[in-house]
């Protein structure tokens, strides 16, 4: 098994350390286009092993994606991150010319990989990464967000309840923005419903506090999160390479689920080898499936901001998302 993580930026790194040490392959590439930091991050990485006790081999490569070549899986971290007082939709422009070069560059060596992207804006640049894949199946071509979103509502609800994390399950749909879509109806405590252990009120305010979560870490650090976001991309990885086949929220191309189409967005999906193996429908009520639309217009307003940009000769944005 070969992984490539691209961006050997915080959350790259990170989520090259996860790999490694949890020996999800034999070969990790970690290629960035500043030299210095892709071979120091990749040095220091490999001198973890024999304190940590792993073989994954990691090849440093300073943007030469030749040594990309027959990944069987690569997660996109490159691009700029946020600052203080920028959205996520703030980084279009910038961020979408870098997804092109480097998932043309990409597919050139790997016909076949699974791509997983984590650069933001998410969905949009998920959408990117598909246009630019010209050839790959959809399938292969997916964001993560919400393994991130869900962790930060689970977290959140964890601390409330004094409640271990690992008893605390939700799903959670939309894009990975402030109109993600948290479903308390889809939250539980062990299979408990979360209403019969939190009232309304601390539940409202733990999803409104989930949707601005990567914002409130924004404004802490001055960047973005790098620990969650990177781990929840592993923990795709590792759905991936070891076919596992288990659901988690994430940004996918929709072809009339939940009445949606020509979009990417995030829905809860099965994830095994062959990337996105199924897309699982919830019968959600009309309130949640209003919730789910307007997070839809509002990614599709996105994708039209890059399609206005030229960047890429297909173009989805003018298709009305709605079935
Ligand atoms: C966040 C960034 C990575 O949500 O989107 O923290």
């Amino acid at each position: 098994m070969k992984i490539t993580v691209v961006g050997a930026g915080n959350v790259g790194a990170t989520c090259a350390n996860e790999i490694a040490i949890r020996e999800f392959a034999d070969e990790l590439v970690l290629l960035d286009i500043n030299e210095g930091i892709t071979k120091g991050k990749a040095l220091d990485l490999w001198q973890t092993s024999p304190i940590l006790s792993f073989d994954t081999r990691i090849v440093p490569s300073a943007g030469n994606y030749e040594q990309t070549s027959e990944s069987d899986v690569v997660v996109i971290t490159a691009g700029l991150p946020r600052k203080p007082g920028m959205s996520r939709d703030d980084l279009i422009s910038t961020n979408a010319k870098i997804i092109k070069d480097v998932v043309e560059n990409l597919v050139k060596y790997s016909k076949d990989a699974i791509l997983i992207v984590v650069s933001n804006p998410l969905d949009v640049m998920t959408y990117a990464a598909f246009l630019a894949a010209d050839g790959l199946s959809s399938k292969k071509v997916f964001g993560m967000a919400g393994i991130l979103d869900t962790a930060r509502y689970k977290s959140f609800i964890s601390r409330e309840l004094n409640i271990s994390p690992k008893s605390i399950h939700a799903i959670l749909m939309g894009g990975h923005g402030d109109s993600m879509v948290p479903l308390p109806r889809y939250t539980t405590v062990s299979g408990i419903p979360i209403r019969e252990l939190m009232d309304e009120e601390k539940l409202n305010e733990i999803i409104e506090r989930t949707k601005k979560g990567g914002g409130e870490l924004v404004n802490l650090m001055g960047t973005s999160a790098w620990y969650a976001p990177g781990a929840a991309a592993a923990q795709m990885v590792e759905a991936v390479v070891k076919n596992q086949r288990r659901v988690f929220p994430v940004c996918a191309a929709l072809n009339g689920e939940y009445g949606l189409n020509n979009l990417h967005l995030g829905v809860p999906v099965v994830l095994g080898r062959n990337g996105i193996e199924q897309v699982i429908e919830l019968k959600l009520n009309d309130e949640e499936i209003a919730l789910v639309r307007k997070s839809a217009r509002e990614v599709k307003e996105l994708m039209k901001v890059l399609d206005d940009l030229n960047i890429f000769s297909r173009k989805f944005s003018h298709l009305d998302p709605v079935v």
